[in-house]
């Protein structure tokens, strides 16, 4: 629990965070994963937590610890996180950081082998389910704010608000990953919403949840 439950920007709201990657199995010696570590979803869910929120985190496989005062559910696949979440709703603002592998595969019940003079196998990939879009276009029950993440290599604000406009969502944090974000303490994002775009200076990961957490406590409003 908070340690001033009841008090904060974001006390009596429920919080529900997604954080870290998702893997996939191929074999039961094998997955399909990705350079998530969680570091920026988790701290967005302790600063929640700080602001005076109920807090749950959906979290992937990561190599940090659980957040103090946030119900932690840790999964696995991205249909794991899917039902997580659902089970976790309803909640007043949902911020989807993680990185949730976009395919997976059917996994093999045995250990695909080399084999003597077979070809390398081929894995035939299908699309996960969009977690992110789902939660933002439900017609019942749907969270006050949908905010997601954007991970771009290039035209960091053109996809972002593509992906605004897409999965239906009020804010999406976007920033660009080809410059050493993975597993790094700082991150430089910009904020897309219908009402423009506002971009931060490199900040601490811990920053740009403060900072987020602030902005969704504003925008929402202080009154339950
Ligand atoms: N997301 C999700 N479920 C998925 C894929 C993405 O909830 N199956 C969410 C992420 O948590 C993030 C946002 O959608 O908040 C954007 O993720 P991103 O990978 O940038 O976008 P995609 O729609 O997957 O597009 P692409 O990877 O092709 O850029
Ligand atoms: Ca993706």
């Amino acid at each position: 629990l908070p340690a001033v439950a009841g008090r904060g920007t974001l006390a009596g709201r429920h919080v529900l965070v997604t954080s870290g990657p998702t893997r996939e199995p191929i074999d039961p010696a094998r997955f399909l994963s990705n350079r998530s570590s969680g570091k920026q979803g988790h701290a967005i869910a302790a600063a929640a937590a700080r602001a005076g929120a109920r807090v749950t985190l959906v979290s992937g496989p990561v190599e940090i610890a659980d957040p103090n005062g946030v119900a932690t559910r840790r999964v696995e696949t991205a249909q794991q996180m899917l039902e997580a979440v659902e089970a976790a709703l309803p909640a007043d603002v949902f911020i989807g950081a993680a990185a949730v592998a976009d395919w997976r595969v059917e996994p093999s019940a045995d250990k695909i082998k080399k084999g003597a003079s077979r070809a390398p196998p081929t894995l035939v990939l299908r699309e996960n389910p969009d977690i992110l879009a789902s939660v933002a276009q439900r017609r019942e029950g749907r969270p006050a704010l949908v905010v997601g993440f954007a991970a771009e290599t290039r035209d960091v604000l053109l996809h972002a608000q593509e992906k605004l406009a897409r999965k239906g969502c009020d804010l999406i944090v976007a920033n660009d990953v080809g410059a050493g974000v993975f597993g790094a303490d700082s991150n430089e994002v910009h904020l897309v919403s219908r009402a423009g775009v506002a971009s931060w200076p490199r900040l601490d990961k811990t920053e740009v949840a403060a900072r987020l957490i602030a902005h969704i406590a504003e925008t929402l409003g202080e009154t339950p």
